[in-house]
């Protein structure tokens, strides 16, 4: 509390990240970060970027790294935005596009920003409930609305829409923006980019910071018809115009080119969160079908906070979210083979030692 603060600073209730804890050894399966690195490629173009030209700005449009990112997907530069991370992109969507004076939809259950950038930008919001088995059913977002936040996979569930239940939604909306942030999209889902030609009210968003592992360069994304790039532009050159420094326009774009090391990084999380999920049931838990780089799971007779308590004293930190609905459940982020036995044997013993 300060008397220098401003209302609004007053009001806010800010997002609070997954805990980064600097302790050795480490099991750390709390922020869905990769367990390999970054493409080599993205590297050598990291360090070869770290060079005199740093004194000079970057290119304000980030238009050899938009040119890339569209091309991946049949698109061109004028579809794409690029932003500080997807939460910059996140942000930037929820102040261009959502103030029409009736609440923003989204689940009850999902990414937790969505209401603090409503909080930010005094956007009214109506959370909708998912269903008993934790699914979106888009047909409870009928009616009016300022516009609809859907992530696909969701997270924390990890489940995910496929393409004919998102066009639903978009045709539910015509004149609001849907807004699919897909930061998991790769590890199992379809992703709608293919749809936005066909439909302007669409907004997809997505990030180097899960299957590319660069959560630590701060590089998002969103693909939309040139009309909502432009509104973000709009925001964005209102706000900073250089929201990707010249290191990052450079390995993000290197990144963009390696999608080999992006198919194999992905496949391997995909073997291991099968592998993963059926060790979970093996010992009694319940396992949402994930098609993101985590599982949400819960124990039908162990308290998940519990849980994870005992798995922090053995070094390895989960995420166990609060409130109703989510206080049972544990979101486990899918890490190395080596990693996610480690947490299985944990999980052994402490629910061995405690029955
Ligand atoms: C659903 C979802 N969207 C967006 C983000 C933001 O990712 P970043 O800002 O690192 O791109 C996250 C991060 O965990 C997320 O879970």
């Amino acid at each position: 509390m300060s008397r220098f603060w401003s209302p609004l600073v007053h009001r806010l209730t800010p997002y609070v990240p997954g805990e980064q804890p600097r302790i050795a050894n480490l099991i750390k399966l709390n922020t869905n970060e990769l367990p390999y690195g970054p493409s080599p490629r993205a590297l050598a173009a990291l360090r070869a970027a770290a060079d005199d030209t740093l004194r000079l700005y970057p290119d304000p449009e980030a238009l050899a790294l938009r040119t890339a990112l569209g091309q991946r997907v049949g698109l061109d530069a004028a579809h794409v935005f690029v932003g500080n991370g997807s939460d910059e992109v996140l942000a930037h969507a929820f102040q261009a596009f959502f103030s029409h004076g009736e609440p923003v939809l989204f689940a009850d259950v999902t990414y937790s920003f969505y209401k603090v950038y409503c909080g930010l930008y005094s956007l009214p919001y109506r959370l909708v409930p998912l269903d008993d088995g934790m699914r979106v059913q888009v047909e409870d977002y009928a009616g009016p609305c300022g516009g609809v936040v859907l992530a696909n996979p969701n997270a924390p569930t990890g489940m995910a829409l496929d393409l004919d239940t998102i066009r639903r939604l978009l045709e539910q909306h015509p004149d609001r923006v849907v807004l699919v942030d897909e930061a998991y999209v790769d590890f199992g889902a379809q992703s709608a980019a293919g749809l936005v030609r066909e439909y302007p009210n669409l907004l997809v968003v997505q990030t180097f910071s899960k299957s590319r592992a660069l959560a630590g360069l701060r590089v998002g994304f969103a693909y939309g018809q040139p009309e909502l790039i432009e509104g973000l532009t709009r925001i964005k050159d209102s706000f900073n115009s250089y929201p990707l420094d010249r290191l990052a326009q450079a390995g993000a774009l290197a990144s963009v080119e390696d999608e080999v090391w992006l198919a194999q990084c992905v496949e391997r999380v995909i073997d291991s969160r099968e592998r993963l999920s059926a060790g979970l049931v093996e010992h009694g838990f319940d396992v949402l079908p994930s098609c993101a780089n985590f599982v949400y799971t819960r124990h039908p007779n162990r308290e998940a906070a519990e849980l994870a308590a005992r798995l922090r004293e053995k070094a390895i930190i989960v995420r166990h979210l609060k409130g109703e609905r989510t206080e049972a459940w544990l979101r486990i982020t899918v890490g190395t083979d080596a990693q996610c036995q480690a947490l299985l044997d944990a999980l052994r013993e402490i629910l061995h030692r405690n029955s």
